[in-house]
């Protein structure tokens, strides 16, 4: 493993994202281990003034979180870690200042010269993206002659449609070369998300059943039982589709969708996953629903005419050998009667079924990405007694069971972890992202432009009802054909 300093540089350190994920992350891997305090410094930037001790105390709270196991001792260890820089996001007053700093502590951290690694993470709006790359560019980069690097970690929303990502990702790729842009994706730093390439190409039973000819229909799915709370402003502006379908969900579909990988390589997997994106074929209207829950309006910073959807169901074709004809539903909504979010793969009847298992539902595969990592398979069997009936049973791998004592590691942890160690398979690549807007853009202009329109649903329902009959149909076409 590489040594030396590292330096990890939260910008918008005093922001919710900082707050609530960056820096529990950070918390976590130093508790173990992965930040060696006498290599590691973090500096907090953002605009306000204020000290380093009023940005430990404001960060302080959040670091626990759901893992009080860590003795204090560590947070206040961990929190000396932590130095505030202010200044604002395109002067180079304040960026200059942030080198000096850096560069003090690298040389406080070891009487010779070492070599730097310096991580920005851009807790920060798209907006000012441009802007801080061009001042960490000019004035924040490693320039030790011993080696080591700069890279720059960067947080969805990347535009709003192909056009403005294409114009961002080309504003920083002047400034980056892509081995050294991170664009955080945290569903692929989710336990099961990440286990979906051992799933499918590790174990016999699905590299056979994986395709048209078994799988009736593929559902990715996500729901929250809470609106956008004091979010208002920022969703209405996006979404349900850009906040979540377009990037969480559409990885996901990639994993499940895509071809075997020629290696495990960063590159290989993406390579396979921009495969995919790019065969999806364009999206009809009528396979689109979209809704905007009750009440959504009453937020003060979202418009009364807003037209934005905070629920989506989107059918996805994949026009390739493996997939033609399978509907891939995905499906997500905000203020609705549960939080979860799952893959559901649905398998076809069996043919020339003896048993009348249609009655009782048909093979699925499910995993469930949270909350409680599971994954089932319902499969139909004998009901055990004297009589031969049959009904559905599951053979259910639980986490909490299985892997007693074992605690996953959150999503925003394992991906700092990997942008330390420089492995961007966990990352969404330049081409991935623009293959991922292309698919959306114009539904999301038809929207924009309203031509497409919500429908109301009630909060803590399923949606509106429109969806789940989408969802019927398109897979009961696909059984039973037109
Ligand atoms: C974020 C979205 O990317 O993901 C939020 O902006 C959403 O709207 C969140 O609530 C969901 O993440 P998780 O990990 O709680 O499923």
């Amino acid at each position: 493993a590489e040594t030396g300093c590292l330096s990890i540089i939260v910008l918008g350190a005093s922001g919710d994202l900082a707050k609530k994920k960056t820096f529990p992350a950070l918390f976590h891997l130093y508790c173990q281990g992965f930040l060696p305090p006498n290599e590691v410094h973090i500096f907090g930037y953002a605009r306000t003034k204020i000290s380093d001790d009023e940005l430990r105390n404001r960060i302080r709270g959040y670091l626990l979180g759901e893992r009080s196991s860590s003795p204090s001792e560590d947070v206040s260890e961990f929190l000396k870690l932590v130095k505030y820089v202010s200044g604002s996001y395109d002067s180079a007053e304040g960026f200059q200042l942030l080198d000096k700093e850096i560069a003090m502590h690298e040389i406080s951290k070891s009487s010779q010269e070492v070599s730097s690694r310096r991580l920005f993470y851009l807790a920060l709006p798209p907006s000012v993206y441009p802007s801080v790359c061009r001042m960490i560019r000019k004035y924040c980069m490693n320039e030790s002659d011993l080696g080591g690097w700069t890279r720059v970690v960067v947080e969805k929303p990347f535009g709003k449609d192909l056009d403005s990502a294409e114009l961002l990702s080309s504003q920083i790729g002047e400034l980056f070369d892509e081995p050294q842009i991170y664009r955080i994706d945290h569903y692929l730093g989710k336990e099961l998300v990440q286990n979906l390439l051992v799933l499918r190409f590790a174990n016999r039973f699905f590299l056979p059943l994986w395709n048209r000819d078994n799988i009736d229909n593929v559902q990715v799915v996500f729901r929250e039982d809470f609106g956008t709370e004091g979010r208002g402003g920022y969703f209405d502006e996006y979404g349900i589709i850009r906040d979540i379908i377009q990037n969480h969900l559409l990885q996901v579909f990639c994993l499940v969708a895509m071809e075997k990988p020629v290696s495990l390589k960063p590159e290989h997997i993406r390579d396979e996953k921009v495969k995919v994106l790019q065969s999806v074929l364009p999206i009809k209207d009528e396979e689109v629903v979209l809704g905007q829950y009750e009440g959504y309006r009453d937020d003060p910073t979202v418009p009364d005419y807003s037209n934005t959807p905070t629920f989506a169901t989107v059918i996805l074709r994949i026009h390739n050998e493996r997939w033609e004809g399978v509907p891939f539903i995905l499906k997500a909504g905000k203020a609705l009667n549960s939080r979860k979010a799952e893959i559901r793969v649905q398998f076809k009847d069996v043919p020339g079924d003896i048993f009348k298992c249609e009655k009782q539902g048909r093979n699925e595969f499910v995993i469930r990405l949270q909350p409680s990592e599971a994954m089932y398979m319902k499969l139909t069997v004998k009901q055990p007694g004297l009589e031969m009936s049959t009904v559905q049973s599951e053979l259910d791998l639980s986490y909490k069971q299985r892997y007693q004592g074992v605690t996953i590691p959150k999503a925003y942890e394992r991906l700092i972890l990997d942008t330390i160690r420089g492995d961007q398979q966990h990352f969404v690549r330049r081409d991935e992202l623009k293959a991922a807007w292309e698919i959306f853009t114009p539904l999301l202009h038809r929207i924009d432009n309203g031509e497409m329109k919500p429908t109301p649903y009630q909060q803590g329902s399923r949606g509106p009802t429109e969806a789940d009959e989408l969802s019927a149909k398109a897979s009961y076409v696909q059984t039973h054909g037109y």
